[in-house]
């Protein structure tokens, strides 16, 4: 038995979905713990390429129970959508998926005062998916929100929309000049949501105490990235919830004691989506380059993601903060035609060195990378089938790069294919 806990462990998009679909096969159950449909985890399966955004990237393999935890954030319209989406590809979840009776619910107040917000403040504007995650965290933290098991509660549904819509009302209009909501309209919508997902919802800590009694086990698949996280990522330019390992307990119902191991996912390069510091953010013509050999725009939105250098702050941040034991690297393949490739080994700002990556989002606007260059490997590595087919300078990039994180490469990912991967 062995409990698993994936995170990114930079900005979000780092491969996360390919390693998860591939570690999964040895997993008897597949946990999502946190975030939303903000989420994108592409899984390429031969020539068809898989994007989930709710569900667990597990679910493409068959006898895995998928999970939506209590710390996920539901949209019913986006779930009942992937399902379909998953349907018309030929695989049916009926069996498979179970959701938190304990998970909060996304309703459309939520999705369009996420929209007005960033609009009305451009200067502080997050730079969010839309989804309607923030405003529904916050409800959550608030007290005031409504989860699947009072959604499944005609009474305690009704009462508690019925609060909601009239202060969200009164926001609406009086701070965003914006149209009221029909407490009937949504009322009457999401009883049918809840019709059609009530089959799926259990208890999902004692399901997975129960399977953890029986030594199955169990792979917590997180969202967005460590720098991303509401406590230890870029605030506050981050999305509303604990991406990093420690999400996992609290986002499934599970004890600590119960984690065996967690692996970080780390792109060979930076990215990121929305607003927000990106100290080492490429230039004009470096981002046009690997933007496109890297195909950097959004699995969720579409937008082009902001590209720059490895990033050894960061990441040496990340192996800290989720006590991650190994690392993937993925997208090795984009920098297989840079002659020079840059490291961030620390930030430079007023006359200080940051060897740790710090809190101040003014120092993380301003710092200067401090960079040290290794010569690049001008070869293609896409068909090495084993790490040792890896040229020379490749190596000496990843393994300078888990020196400088404090974590040893597991996996090496050149591609997108379930087959390009290599295992350390
Ligand atoms: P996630 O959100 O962390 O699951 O990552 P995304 O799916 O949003 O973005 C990662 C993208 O990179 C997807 O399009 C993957 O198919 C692709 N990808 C994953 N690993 C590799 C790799 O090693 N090389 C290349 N070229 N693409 C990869
Ligand atoms: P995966 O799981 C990359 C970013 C948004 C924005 C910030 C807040 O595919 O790695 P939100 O809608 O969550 O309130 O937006 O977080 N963001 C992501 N960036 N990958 C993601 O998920 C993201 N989910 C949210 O772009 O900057
Ligand atoms: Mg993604």
């Amino acid at each position: 038995m062995s409990n698993l806990v994936i995170v990114g462990a930079q900005w979000g998009d780092e491969g996360k979905g390919k390693i998860i679909d591939i570690l999964s096969k040895d997993a008897d159950y597949v946990v999502r713990y946190q975030g939303g449909n903000n989420a994108g985890h592409t899984v390429v399966v031969g020539k068809e390429e898989i994007i989930l955004h709710l569900i667990p990237s597990g679910v493409l393999h068959k006898n895995k129970v998928c999970i939506i935890g209590n710390g996920v954030v539901i949209d019913p319209e986006a779930l009942l959508a992937e399902v379909s989406y998953l349907k018309a590809k030929k695989i049916n979840v009926n069996n498979s998926l179970r959701i938190s009776d304990s998970a909060h619910v996304i309703f459309p107040y939520h999705k369009i005062l996420d929209k007005l917000r960033e609009e009305k403040f451009r200067k502080t504007k997050i730079g969010t998916t839309g989804r309607g995650i923030g405003p529904c965290y916050t409800d959550k933290l608030s007290r005031g929100g409504i989860r699947i098991a009072d959604l499944l509660n005609k009474r305690i549904f009704k009462e508690k929309l019925e609060a909601n819509i009239e202060e969200k009302n009164a926001i609406f209009t009086k701070v965003y000049n914006y149209k009221r909501y029909s407490f009937k309209d949504i009322y009457a919508q999401y009883l049918k949501y809840a019709k059609k997902i009530k089959p799926y919802v259990c208890n999902c800590s004692v399901v997975l105490n129960e399977a953890i009694s029986k030594r199955k086990n169990i792979l917590f698949e997180g969202a967005q990235g460590t720098l991303l996280d509401v406590d230890h990522g870029t605030y506050p330019f981050v999305t509303s919830s604990n991406s990093t390992a420690g999400g996992a307990c609290v986002g499934s119902g599970i004890g600590p004691t119960k984690i065996d191991k967690v692996i970080g996912i780390v792109k060979a390069y930076t990215t990121r989506v929305g607003e927000g510091p990106l100290p080492t953010e490429f230039s004009a013509d470096l981002l046009k380059k690997i933007r496109h050999i890297g195909k950097e725009f959004g699995a969720t939105t579409g937008r082009p993601r902001r590209c720059g250098w490895f990033d050894a702050v960061v990441v040496k941040h990340a192996v800290a903060i989720n006590g991650i034991n190994t690392i993937a690297v993925t997208k090795l393949d984009v920098l297989d035609t840079m002659p020079i490739l840059k490291i961030c080994i620390g930030y430079k700002y007023k006359g200080k060195i940051y060897e740790n990556f710090p809190a101040d989002i003014e120092a993380l606007w301003k710092a200067k990378p401090i960079y040290e260059e290794c010569k690049g490997w001008m070869k293609d590595t896409t068909k090495a089938k084993k790490y040792s087919d890896l040229p020379n300078n490749a190596r000496k990039y990843l393994k300078r790069i888990s020196n400088l994180v404090g974590a040893k490469i597991q996996i090496v990912s050149v591609g997108s294919d379930r087959n390009q991967t290599l295992f350390v």
